[in-house]
C-alpha cells in the first residue's frame, strides 16, 4: 500500500487559523499586535524566497512584520548595530536573521547577540539549553513542525525508534533534544547519525520514524526505510534541470513507508507556521502572559 501523504500545507492553514485568532484575542485584550523583524543579508535565491514567505505569513496571520534587508558586503559591527535597535525596540517581539550569513560575519556571534527572549528561531545558547534540560521556551521552528506533524496525524512517538539523518544546529540537534525528552508526546529512543556515520543504510533501517535533514537531494533511498516506517523529509534541493526535490527519494521510498512528508507542501511550510507560533509567544511573554 502506498504510504500515507503527511500534508503540512493543510495542517499550517488549519494551525494559522487558530494562530491568529490567538492573536487577535491578544491584540483585544492588551492592544499588543505580535510583530516580528526578519533581516536577511545578501542575495541568497532560496532565503529571499523563505523571507518572503515568512513576511506573507506574518500578513496573513494578522501580525506586524519588518523586513531589513542588507548588502552581501554587510560588516558585522552593522548587522550587530541593528541587532541592538531589534532588542530595544518594544514593537518588535520576535527577530530573525535568516542563516546562512555571507562568511565575513561570525553567525555564532550574531545568534548571541539576538536577545534570548526574542530569539523566537530558539538558536541562542540560552534557549538551546533550555531545550536540552526539558524546559523549552522556544522550540526551534522545523523541529516543532516536525513534531507537531507527527502529533496531529496520530502518529505514535513513545518509546519508538526515531532516527534522525543530519547533525546541524537548526534541525538535527534540536529535533532529537525534542523528541527524547520525558514528556507526553516524545519519550522516543533517538538516533542521531550523519555523513560520517558507518554502515549508515543499516541504522536508518532500525527507525521507527526517521528525520532526514542532511542536505543533499533524494539521499534516502528506498533500500535505507524499514517497511512501514515513516518518513520525514526536512530537505529542500533543486535538481540541475531545476526540480525541486527533498533528501528523500520520495517516489520509491513512499512505496514502502507507511507515511511520508512531500516536498514541496510537507515540512517548509509547518517551519513558517511555528515561526508565527514563536512570535505569538514572544509577544505574550513580553507583553507580561496576560492572555
Ligand atoms: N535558514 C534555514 N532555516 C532557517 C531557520 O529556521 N531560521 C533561520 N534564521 N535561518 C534559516
Amino acid at each position: 500500500m502506498p504510504a500515507k501523504i503527511l500534508d503540512g500545507k493543510a495542517l499550517s492553514e488549519t494551525m494559522r487559523k487558530e494562530i491568529s485568532i490567538d492573536a487577535a484575542k491578544l491584540q483585544a485584550a492588551t492592544g499588543v499586535q505580535p510583530g516580528l523583524a526578519a533581516v536577511l543579508v545578501g542575495e541568497n535565491p532560496s532565503s529571499q524566497i523563505y523571507v518572503r514567505n515568512k513576511q506573507k505569513a506574518c500578513a496573513q496571520a494578522g501580525f506586524a512584520s519588518w523586513l531589513h534587508q542588507l548588502s552581501a558586503s554587510t560588516t558585522q559591527s552593522t548587522l550587530l548595530e541593528l541587532i541592538a535597535k531589534l532588542n530595544a525596540d518594544p514593537a518588535v517581539h520576535g527577530i530573525l536573521v535568516q542563516l546562512p550569513l555571507p562568511p565575513q560575519i561570525d553567525e555564532s556571534a550574531i545568534v548571541r547577540a539576538v536577545t534570548p527572549t526574542k530569539d523566537v528561531d530558539g538558536f541562542s545558547p540560552e534557549n538551546v539549553g533550555l531545550l536540552a534540560a526539558g524546559h523549552a521556551r522556544y522550540i526551534p521552528c522545523t523541529p516543532h513542525g516536525v513534531h507537531q506533524i507527527l502529533l496531529r496525524n496520530d502518529i505514535p512517538i513513545e518509546g519508538r525508534r526515531v532516527v534522525v539523518v543530519g547533525r546541524s544546529n537548526i534541525v538535527g540537534k534540536p529535533v532529537a533534544l525534542l523528541l527524547m525528552q520525558k514528556a507526553r508526546g516524545a519519550n522516543a529512543t533517538v538516533t542521531v547519525c550523519h555523513s560520517q556515520s558507518q554502515d549508515l543504510p543499516a541504522v536508518t533501517r532500525e527507525g521507527d520514524i526517521v528525520v532526514v535533514a542532511i542536505g543533499q537531494g533524494q539521499f534516502l533511498k528506498r533500500e535505507m526505510v524499514k517497511p512501514g516506517a515513516v518518513v520525514i523529509d526536512v530537505g529542500i534541493n533543486r535538481l540541475p534541470d531545476g526540480k525541486l526535490v527533498g533528501d528523500v527519494d520520495y517516489g520509491p521510498v513512499s512505496e514502502i513507508a507507511s507515511a511520508i512528508t512531500p516536498v514541496p507542501g510537507g515540512i517548509g511550510p509547518m517551519t513558517i507556521t511555528m515561526l508565527l507560533y514563536n512570535t505569538l509567544q514572544a509577544a505574550r511573554l513580553l507583553s507580561g502572559n496576560k492572555v
